[in-house]
């Protein structure tokens, strides 16, 4: 009887299982990897590192990889075969999750600390030796919970409606746990030196993780009164880590304004600025925030899910054989597939791109009618958007843009009055500001715009020295901050009917 081996891929967390002694490249592919040089092992494409399990090294593969390569574990996977459970990380999908590798100034303190991004959609952690602020090691997964549901309404959906909250709670803590272990492991350092743990994330994140209950934010006026700084234990938790050391999940904002946002404060330093700056998280949950040292204001607004890819009906994540870029070149639309292979569906980058070309082509009207009759834009391959793509991108960046404005409103302040805009999170990170321009999703000139990279991440990190901080909850920072609901704001609906539209021409 054959034997049957698990698979797990890093950093998108795909699972499957495999008879023992099959080549990796025949599973592998059919999961979206590539193989560019076809699998000769000349060109260390398909290079993964072993996290778990092992493979064997050659003289070929170490000739392509280098020693050093080798030593920390990478292997080409079109030479090797699954001959036990492995986890594999996989490194064309590494650019998918957005690490952080900034410089900032830090008070020294002993031992080691972790900073956690608690994403919707994925999960980034970093070790880090809090003598130095030297990050000794990353790590990253999807969260788990998005088995139960991509955004975060459907997680309240299963946790409130669905009794699903305890499961919910108890795979993103038994994830994140794993990930602290695999940072200690990886870094070969002791786990009695690890001594703090800083979570950031959304409202439903928080309150998932924690163990607050989702009730409140499933029903107007989404309001909750849980939402403040939580400490744990690891053993608390369930984590088998040597010290115990002690976690903190940063206090939310407001009801759909997490502790995301506060780091993306802190990094930011909107509450140190003497002009008005601002932050946008351009998520399924649009946050926001727009002030200076002397007051800020954030919202939320529910811009669904189109700029991760989902509700679109060719729409996927960021990974291999997604249509990430779309430009007009002598009138037709030219594509980037991620891993230059056949394209499978397009990402939200490639969305906000394809749409700005359109536009420059005639192919898409102002009014986010298509051109041709069919209904449909081709792209790429067999990959098209249809005219209910369009509307998706439509609601999605209306939603923002009317969002900024609202906020704005708070300051009695037109938009010339903001001199700077972060854009957080990897969309933002990685969004072709020419394009966000062009559909009006950014409203902004591109001088005051910066990608402001995994701010959520730095801002667990800075947290991580702030043991001089009154008691870690930020306090005086969030006094200084009004949580504003748009759509309880009479000019909201006039508004976000304003920007569903395209703007006629480049702003
Ligand atoms: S595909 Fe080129 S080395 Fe494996």
């Amino acid at each position: 009887m054959s034997r049957q081996v698990r698979v797990e891929l890093q950093p998108l967390g795909e699972t499957f299982e495999v008879e023992a002694g099959t080549p990796l490249q025949d599973v592998l592919f059919a999961h979206g990897v590539e193989f560019p040089c076809g699998g000769r092992g000349l060109c260390k494409g398909c290079r993964v590192k072993v996290l778990q399990g092992s493979l064997p090294s050659t003289p070929e593969q170490e000739r392509v990889l280098g020693r050093t390569g080798i030593d920390e574990g990478w292997r080409l996977s079109c030479q090797n075969s699954a001959d036990e459970n492995l986890t594999l990380e996989v490194a064309q999908w590494e650019a998918t999750i957005l690490g952080d590798h900034s410089k900032f100034n830090f008070t020294p303190r002993e031992g080691l600390g972790v900073a956690i991004d608690l994403g919707t959609t994925t999960l980034v952690a970093q070790l880090l030796d809090l003598r130095t602020a030297r990050v000794m090691a990353v790590r990253s997964a999807l969260n788990p919970q998005a088995r139960h549901g991509a955004d975060i309404m459907s997680r309240i959906d299963f946790a409130v409606a669905r009794g699903g909250h305890r499961e919910l709670e108890q795979l993103i803590r038994a994830r994140l746990g794993r990930l602290v272990s695999e940072l200690i492991s990886a870094a070969k350092v002791r786990a009695d030196d690890l001594r703090h743990v800083v979570i950031v994330g959304n409202t439903v994140m928080h309150h998932l993780f924690c163990g607050a209950s989702l009730e409140p934010l499933s029903r107007s006026p989404f309001e909750t009164d849980q939402d403040g700084l939580r400490r744990f234990r690891a053993n608390e938790l369930g984590w088998n880590v040597g010290g115990n050391p002690a976690i903190r999940f940063l206090p939310c904002l407001g009801s759909f304004v997490g502790s995301d946002i506060l780091a993306g404060i802190l990094t930011a330093r909107i509450h140190e600025s003497e002009e008005l700056v601002g932050l946008v998280d351009l998520g399924t949950n649009g946050e926001i925030v727009i002030g200076n040292r002397e007051r800020m204001v954030c919202a939320s607004t529910a811009a669904g899910p189109a700029f991760e890819g989902a509700r679109i009906s060719m729409g996927m994540r960021a990974s291999t054989g997604a249509i990430s870029e779309v430009h007009a070149e002598a009138g037709v639309l030219r594509c980037h597939v991620i891993g230059n292979g056949v394209a499978r569906g397009i990402c939200g980058s490639g969305l906000v791109d394809a749409a700005a070309a359109a536009l420059e082509l005639g192919l898409l009207r102002e009014s986010g009618r298509l051109a041709d009759e069919r209904g449909h834009l081709s792209l790429r391959d067999s990959v098209v958007l249809t005219q209910t793509d369009i509307r998706e991108l439509q609601l999605a960046k209306g939603a923002i843009a009317a969002g900024i404005r609202i906020v704005l409103k708070q300051f009695s302040a037109e938009p010339s009055a903001l001199k700077r805009l972060h854009l957080a999170g990897a969309f933002g990170n990685y969004l072709n500001l020419a394009s966000a321009r062009r559909i009006g999703l950014i409203n902004f000139p591109e001088e005051i715009i910066q990608p402001a990279g995994n701010s959520a991440l730095l801002g667990a990190k800075l947290a991580l020295f702030t043991h001089h901080d009154d008691d870690g909850s930020y306090r005086q920072i969030r006094e200084r901050i009004a949580h504003h609901s748009p759509n309880e704001d009479a000019s909201f609906q006039d508004l976000y009917v304003e920007h569903m539209g395209f703007p006629a021409f480049a702003t």
